[in-house]
């Protein structure tokens, strides 16, 4: 199957090339102004499966984009938070939202979405200390290539790993999809959980443009046959995993009918490791 518009010949997206510029805005303007229900059903799911981590692990969100709301709910169960995209410009929303500054994107309405499914305090002042919370416990805002065997440039693994709908993104063939998800699931301890939201059986989703038109980006088409083929080579366990077909019904907008939620916990016994450290907001890489 082929893009609307005939995309569909190598094997990865570059998104500093193949991608429309100011892609941070865009997509924030376009899939984040409300909660769309794929979003709900994210949400949802992981605010049930962020609360099986148990010793207060170490987080990474790999391809996370400009966006902060899928680990806002993991803020009470995780030591340290890690954010990581392959563009630039995200990173530069993230450093804005991170800083508080007037510029940065508004996630109130996420935050009080998410604290309304934990049955927590909702109000403004609720609103505000999850933030902030999720400010402080944010250690670094870093580059990652997940075409790349070193992910992140280095050996390090967490025990928390959030990748959500950046595999197929950044993949466009099956092989190198899988490819993509074995580099960043060696980013995850042994014992530790891997969480994945996934575009299912589509090639391209949509990022609308500054004149109104839609920008067709591919994806690499996968299902959750895919994933059940790939997750044992790779050390991940079908018995201790959740695997969930979502129908979000957003196809006729943006190509999405159909994703695909994961809760994975990698084989092997899992670290017991000092959790008071590392827990200091200290390396933000703060943009000059
Ligand atoms: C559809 S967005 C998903 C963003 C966010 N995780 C979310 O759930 O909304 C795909 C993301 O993958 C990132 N990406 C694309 N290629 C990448 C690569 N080679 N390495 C890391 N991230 C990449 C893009 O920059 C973009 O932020």
């Amino acid at each position: 199957m082929n893009t609307p518009d005939g995309q569909n010949r190598a094997e990865t997206t570059d998104y500093n090339t193949v991608v429309k510029p100011d892609f941070a805005r865009r997509y924030l303007e376009t899939y984040f102004k409300s909660i769309d229900e794929d979003e709900r059903r994210i949400c949802t799911f992981l605010a049930e499966e962020y609360a099986k981590l148990v010793g207060n692990p170490e987080m990474i969100d790999i391809g996370c984009g400009p966006c902060i709301q899928h680990v806002l709910s993991a803020t009470p169960y995780v030591s340290s938070i890690q954010l990581a995209d392959y563009l630039d410009g995200n990173l530069d929303e993230l450093r804005n939202w991170i800083q508080s500054q007037e510029t940065a994107f508004d996630w109130t309405h996420f935050t009080e979405f998410i604290l309304q499914l934990e049955s927590a305090d909702s109000s403004a002042k609720a609103i505000a200390h999850r933030e902030s919370t999720l400010r402080s416990k944010v250690v670094n805002i870093r580059h990652a290539n997940v075409l790349d065997e070193s992910v992140i440039g280095e050996d390090k693994q967490f025990g928390a790993v959030g990748f959500f709908y950046c595999a197929e993104a950044a993949a466009k063939t099956k092989p190198e999809w899988q490819k993509t998800i074995a580099n960043v699931a060696r980013l995850v301890e042994p014992g530790g959980r891997m969480f994945i939201a996934s575009c299912r059986n589509t090639n391209f989703y949509t990022v609308k443009t500054d004149d109104g038109k839609d920008e067709v980006i591919p994806t690499a088409s996968v299902n959750e046959d895919d994933f059940a083929a790939l997750l044992p080579n790779i050390g991940f366990s079908l018995e201790r995993s959740r695997i969930e077909v979502v129908n979000v019904g957003m196809g006729a907008d943006h190509g999405i009918e159909d994703i695909l939620l994961l809760s994975l916990q990698k084989n092997g016994e899992k670290i017991d490791r000092d959790t008071t450290s590392d827990s200091v907001n200290t390396v933000i890489n703060k943009a000059p």
